[in-house]
C-alpha cells in the first residue's frame, strides 16, 4: 500500500475517532459514536496490517498477537460487571503505557529499523520523542497498576503519604528532565534504562497519595497520560494514526479530568501532581455512636410517594450493584399513572465512573428528558415532596458543605435534605465510597428503607 493511500486511510480513521468522541458526549448519540469509533479502529488496524505487507515471521507474529489480544480483550469485556469498569479501564491503561515503553526500548536498541539513525547515533529529535514516550508510558504503567489495586481493594484506598513526598516527587521530576537532557548528549544506554526505572517509580509515587473520592479523576488522568505516551511513540514510529489517536485520548482525558475536578470541587493541578487527599477525616468518621434512625417498609414508602405531587429519584452506586434500574423504571411508571411528577437527579460522580447512572437509566429506557444534571435540578429539591435516594450516599452527604476536615469537603452535593421527605434505600447504615457517615440518615424528615435496592423497589411497585 502506498504511503499516500495509508495517510488517507489514517486521516479517515482520525475523523471517525473525532466523530466518536462527539457522539459519546450525549446518551442519545452514544451508540452512533461507538459505531464510528469501531469503524475507525477497524480501518486503522486493517491498513496498518496490510501496510506491513510481506508474509515474514514478524507478520505472522503480528496476526497471532492481534487475534490473541483481541480475543482476550473481548472475553474480559464481556465478563466484567459494569461496577468494575473503572478498574478494567485502569488495567487497560497500564497495557497502553507498557506498550509505549516496549516500543521505545525497541526503537532505542534498533534505531536503524525505524529509520532513526544508528545505535549511539540516534537523531536528537527522535531521542527526545522516545524518551518522553518511554517516561510517560512507564509512569502510566505503574500508576495504573496502583489505581487498579486500590479500586480492586487489594491495596488500601486511603491516601498513602509520608514526609517530604512533594519534594521527592519534584526532585524525581527534575532528575527525569536531566536524564533526558544527558541522554540526548551522550546516547548512553545506562541513562535510558535509568530513565525508565525512575519513571516506573514516579508512577507509583504519584498515585499512592491519592485516595477515596479522587480516584475517578486519577483514572481519567491516567487515560490522558496513556494518550500522550502513544502520541510520543507515534512520532518515533512516524505513524500519523498513533499521533492523532494519542492526541485525542490525551486531550479528551485531560478535559474529562478537568470536568470531574469541577464536579468534585478539586484543584486539577493538585490531583495531577499527586498528594492531595491526605485529609484527616477522623472527625467525619466518628459515626459509631448510636443515633436514632427512623426506618420503614415498602408500604410506608408507597404511601408517601402515592400522595406526593412530585418525586425526585437520586440513583447511586447501590442501584448499579442491585441492577435495580428496570424495577425503578416500573415504579416510576406506576407513580406517573398516579399523577405524580417524577424526575431523576444525576450527580456527576454518582456510581463508579462518569456517566454510570445515565447508562443504566438509558438501558431501562428512561426518557432522557426526565434525567437532569446536578446544576439543573438541585434547586427543585426545595419544592419536592419526596426524594427517593436509591443506593446513593456520598453524593447526598451535607458534610461536604459543612466540615472542612471531611475528605469530600467542597464536593457539590444533591440537596436531597431540602425535600419534605427523604427515602433512603440501602441495606444498612454503612458508609459509601468515601468511608464517611451520612448525617442525613438520622434526620427527622428521613425514612430509611433497609433492603436491597431492587427488592425494595419491586415491593414498592406492588404496594402502589
Ligand atoms: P456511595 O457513596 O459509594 O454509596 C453507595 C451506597 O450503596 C452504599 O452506602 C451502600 O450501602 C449502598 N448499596 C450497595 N449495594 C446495595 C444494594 N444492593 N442495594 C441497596 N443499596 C446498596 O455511592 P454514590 O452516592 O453513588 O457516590 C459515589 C462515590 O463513588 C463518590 O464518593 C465518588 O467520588 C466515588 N467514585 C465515583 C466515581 C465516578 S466517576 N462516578 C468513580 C470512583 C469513585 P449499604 O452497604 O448499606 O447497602
Amino acid at each position: 500500500m502506498s504511503a499516500n493511500l495509508l495517510a488517507i486511510f489514517y486521516l479517515v480513521s482520525g475523523v471517525l475517532f473525532i466523530l466518536a468522541l462527539r457522539g459519546l458526549s450525549s446518551p442519545e448519540t452514544s451508540r452512533q459514536g461507538n459505531l464510528y469509533g469501531i469503524i475507525g479502529m477497524i480501518i486503522a488496524i486493517s491498513v496498518t496490517v496490510i501496510s506491513v505487507g510481506n508474509f515474514s515471521i514478524g507478520f505472522v507474529y503480528l496476526i497471532i498477537f492481534l487475534i490473541a489480544g483481541g480475543t482476550l480483550g473481548a472475553f474480559i469485556a464481556f465478563k466484567i460487571p459494569m461496577t468494575a469498569m473503572p478498574e478494567l479501564v485502569a488495567g487497560f491503561h497500564s497495557l497502553v503505557g507498557l506498550a509505549a515503553v516496549f516500543v521505545a526500548i525497541s526503537a532505542f536498541l534498533n534505531p536503524e529499523i525505524f529509520n532513526l539513525g544508528y545505535p549511539g547515533d540516534i537523531k536528537i529529535a527522535s531521542l527526545v520523542e522516545m524518551s518522553l514516550g518511554a517516561a510517560i508510558g512507564a509512569i502510566t504503567f505503574t500508576g495504573s497498576i496502583i489505581a487498579f489495586l486500590k479500586l480492586r481493594g487489594i491495596m488500601s484506598g486511603s491516601p498513602i503519604t509520608f514526609v517530604g513526598q512533594h519534594i521527592l516527587n519534584l526532585a524525581l521530576g527534575i532528575i527525569l528532565i536531566g536524564l533526558i537532557f544527558y541522554l540526548c548528549k551522550t546516547q548512553s544506554e545506562n541513562l535510558f534504562w535509568s530513565l525508565i526505572l525512575i519513571s516506573f517509580l514516579v508512577g507509583i509515587l504519584l498515585i499512592i497519595p491519592i485516595g477515596g473520592a479522587d480516584m475517578p479523576v486519577v483514572i481519567s488522568m491516567l487515560n490522558s497520560y496513556s494518550g500522550w505516551a502513544a502520541a510520543g511513540i507515534g512520532f518515533t514510529l512516524e505513524n500519523t494514526a498513533l499521533i492523532i489517536t494519542g492526541a485525542l485520548v490525551g486531550s479528551s482525558g485531560a478535559i474529562l479530568s478537568y470536568i470531574m475536578c469541577k464536579g468534585m470541587n478539586r484543584s486539577f493541578f493538585n490531583v495531577i501532581l499527586g498528594g492531595w487527599g491526605a485529609t484527616d477525616d477522623t472527625s467525619s468518621k466518628k459515626s459509631s455512636e448510636q443515633k436514632p434512625v427512623k426506618s420503614g417498609n415498602a408500604d410506608d414508602a408507597a404511601f408517601l410517594m402515592k400522595n406526593a405531587s412530585s418525586v425526585i429519584i437520586v440513583p447511586g452506586y447501590g442501584m448499579a450493584v442491585a441492577q435495580a434500574q428496570h424495577a425503578l423504571k416500573e415504579m416510576v411508571d406506576s407513580l406517573k399513572k398516579n399523577g405524580v411528577k417524577v424526575s431523576y437527579a444525576i450527580h456527576p460522580v454518582a456510581g463508579r465512573m462518569p456517566g454510570h447512572m445515565n447508562v443504566l437509566l438509558a438501558e431501562a429506557n428512561v426518557p432522557y428528558d426526565e434525567v437532569f444534571e446536578l446544576e439543573d435540578i438541585n434547586n427543585d429539591f426545595a419544592n419536592c415532596d419526596v426524594a427517593y435516594v436509591i443506593g446513593a450516599n456520598d453524593v447526598t452527604n451535607p458534610v461536604a458543605k459543612t466540615d472542612p476536615q471531611s475528605p469530600i469537603y467542597g464536593m457539590p452535593i444533591l440537596d436531597v435534605e431540602k425535600s419534605k421527605s427523604v427515602l433512603f434505600v440501602k441495606r444498612s447504615l454503612s458508609p459509601g465510597y468515601a468511608g464517611i457517615d451520612n448525617d442525613l440518615f438520622y434526620r427527622e424528615n428521613t425514612l430509611m428503607l433497609f433492603a436491597d435496592a431492587k427488592k425494595m423497589t419491586e415491593e414498592i411497585t406492588k404496594n402502589l
